[in-house]
């Protein structure tokens, strides 16, 4: 593997083990999994998005009390209006049923479609966290630098090459390449209707972002084995980030119920939908999105602040068919262990198929920076990887 570009700093401080949960806002990601993940080694993520500027710093605080490792806080870029607001009224109109339903009113579509950027922009900045990541669009160049100057690893979630391109002329540290496999959200810069259906499978976007940019690449979208981290890392990323497979860890603070439904064998499927938010989103196929998607109109946050409350109260009437069941394509996968254990586990996964057929090397040699790129023992590293892998246990042990 060829070393991180000049210019941009490898992550090599921010972890020993190349595994980060993915950020994940409406409640999932919250500090005990962050901590428990970066405690046992790998990078444990806060979710801003939706949060107050107020929720988002008392995370901070409890995460700094229970780690002294680094982690990430996630943030969501405001959001241009693209929307014709006769389509969200005709959408408003085709929920009314669900709001008789659920007894609930659905929500003001205008309730606000920044997402509060500029005022956690200014915590940050403020009070600056080891790693700052963005989604839905990229920073301007004076936002990245002032966290380059406040010492911030900063990262950009892109789906296309040339949403990795705009990220490195933007002066982002890595990319977060996001497959066409992730759950939740697809981070695209723009929510363009004619391109749905042309997202790319990460295994092939890795490589045409890594032909478009010298970046170090995060890699996300389906991961829930160390066979697919370890696939990844040999396709040039520097760390696997994993959402869904975090997401039912009993330190997730995910509603038991879109725990549940992972591995519910009612749910089979998932499809990106427009349903729940307007934006194009990855979810278990249940009721609301077979109904709805079909005609959700591209209305983000617009379609999000309707539908709200409605999912607020299909979780408290406890039913998964209402809800925004967020799931990535291998949800079916998912093991419900201790966040440190399933980062023990990938690890030894990873380990045991990167070096299949080959001996690991010492434990002196394997504590070399992981993403060491140089491959200084010449032999190409596990599997052909050419990676001279961190693989030494946790700090604690
Ligand atoms: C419930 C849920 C919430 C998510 N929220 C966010 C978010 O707030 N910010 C973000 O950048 N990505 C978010 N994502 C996407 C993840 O960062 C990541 O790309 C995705 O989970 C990877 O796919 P996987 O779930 O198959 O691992 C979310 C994903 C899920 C499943």
């Amino acid at each position: 593997m060829s070393s991180a570009p000049s210019g941009s700093p490898a992550p090599s401080d921010l972890f020993r083990q190349p595994v980060i949960a993915a950020p994940m806002a409406g409640g999932a990601s919250n500090p005990r999994l962050a901590a428990a993940v970066s405690e046992a080694g790998g990078l444990g993520f806060l979710a801003a998005g939706y949060k107050t500027t107020d929720g988002m710093y008392q995370e901070i605080k409890q995460i700094r009390g229970l780690t002294s490792r680094p982690f990430g806080v996630n943030l969501f870029m405001p959001q241009p209006r693209i929307s014709d607001p006769s389509a969200v009224e005709v959408y408003r109109q085709q929920l009314a049923g669900e709001s008789t339903w659920y007894d609930t009113p659905l929500g003001d579509p205008e309730s606000g479609r920044d997402d509060g950027y500029e005022a956690k922009l200014a915590i940050l900045r403020d009070d600056p966290v080891p790693v700052v990541s963005f989604t839905f669009g990229c920073p301007a160049p004076e936002v990245l630098a002032s966290f380059a100057r406040a010492g911030t690893y900063t990262v950009v979630t892109v789906t296309t090459p040339d949403e990795a391109q705009a990220a490195r002329w933007a002066g982002a540290d890595a990319v977060c390449v996001q497959g066409i496999e992730a759950g939740g959200h697809q981070g695209t810069h723009r929510d363009d209707p004619a391109a749905d259906g042309t997202g790319i499978g990460l295994l092939t976007l890795i490589a045409l972002v890594r032909d478009a940019v010298d970046l170090p690449v995060i890699a996300t979208g389906g991961l829930m084995r160390g066979s697919q981290i370890a696939a990844v890392l040999a396709a040039g990323a520097s760390a696997a980030q994993l959402g869904t497979a975090f997401l039912v860890c009993p330190e997730s603070g995910a509603n038991p119920l879109h725990k549940q439904a992972m591995t519910n064998p009612l749910f089979v499927r998932t499809e990106l939908t427009r349903a729940f938010t307007g934006r194009p989103a990855r979810g278990l196929v249940n009721r609301f999105l077979r109904e709805h998607g079909p005609y959700a109109p591209a209305a983000y946050p617009e379609v999000h602040h309707l539908t709200t409350g409605l999912r607020k109260a299909a979780a408290q009437a406890g039913d998964p068919q209402g809800m925004a069941l967020w799931a990535g394509q291998g949800h079916r996968m998912a093991r419900a262990l201790p966040a440190a254990d399933l980062v023990d586990t990938l690890v030894a996964e990873w380990q045991h198929t990167a070096w299949q057929g080959s001996e690991p090397p010492e434990a002196a040699e394997r504590n070399t920076a992981w993403q060491d790129q140089e491959d200084p023992a010449g032999d190409g590293g596990p599997a052909g990887t050419g990676r001279t892998a961190a693989v030494g246990g946790r700090e604690d042990s």
